[in-house]
């Protein structure tokens, strides 16, 4: 019930967003997300453990990421204190602010053939059906290229075990949940290192 109210709110504010005086406005994302450079890093690319970078993630991906933590569907101890903090105008702004920034660079690769695994694993899973060909996500659906290898291990596991349920994330569980430990180790690599 409260994952529906948050959803139409969510609803709501984006047809308000239509009035120019609700537009995003990525100068005030910027500012909000002084709040979390200490864990997610500057420009949005992590380098903490475990710990997403979001720079060139898709705006709803960002907004909808937020709600779910808010609403409580999607739970972590660290992000919680943070979602408190925010209103819809702040989720709006966030998400506009960290669609703008640059993904994180592309690093060598130092398993290529761990990646060549992954790679395969990806194609006969249709990972790109809904992730886009370059993996950059689109809408709902993250970018996942370039994104933290252990962060991608630990998503696909915590989709896996249920342990990240509920909300939008019915397609992902049902793709992960019959992914290999293997599998979920070659995919993270190679889609870290595109
Ligand atoms: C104390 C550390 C910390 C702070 C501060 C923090 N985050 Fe996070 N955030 C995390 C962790 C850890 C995760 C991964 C949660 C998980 O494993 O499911 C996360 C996940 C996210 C996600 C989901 C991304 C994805 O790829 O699934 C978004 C969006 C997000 N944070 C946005 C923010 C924003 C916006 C702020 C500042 C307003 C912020 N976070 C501040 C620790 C933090
Ligand atoms: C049917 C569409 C669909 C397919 C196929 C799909 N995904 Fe996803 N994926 C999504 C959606 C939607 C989300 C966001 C779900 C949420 O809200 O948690 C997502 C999220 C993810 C995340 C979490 C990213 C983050 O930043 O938190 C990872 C990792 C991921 N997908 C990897 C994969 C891999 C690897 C494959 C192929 C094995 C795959 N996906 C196939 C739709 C899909």
């Amino acid at each position: 019930m409260r994952m529906v109210r948050y959803a139409l709110l969510f609803v709501a504010a984006s047809l308000l967003g239509l009035s120019p005086a609700l537009a995003a406005d990525i100068a005030a994302g910027k500012e909000k997300a002084q709040l979390c450079v200490g864990c997610h890093g500057d420009n949005g690319i992590s380098s903490m453990e475990n710990v997403p970078s979001l720079a060139g993630q898709p705006d709803a991906f960002t907004q909808w990421q937020l709600i779910f933590f808010r609403a409580g569907t999607r739970k972590n101890e660290q992000m919680q204190p943070i979602v408190e903090q925010l209103d819809n105008n702040d989720i709006r702004n966030l998400g506009a602010y960290f669609a703008s920034l640059p993904p994180p660079d592309k690093k060598p690769d130092d398993n290529p053939d761990l990646s060549a695994k992954g790679k395969q694993a990806a194609a006969g899973r249709r990972c790109a059906s809904c992730h886009l060909d370059s993996f950059a996500g689109t809408k709902a659906v993250s970018r996942i290229a370039g994104q933290r290898e252990d962060y991608l291990v630990k998503a696909l596991r915590d989709y896996k075990s249920g342990v990240r349920a509920g909300g939008g994330m019915a397609a992902m569980a049902d793709v992960a949940y019959s992914l290999s430990e293997e599998e979920i180790e070659a995919l993270a690599h190679y889609l870290a290192h595109l």
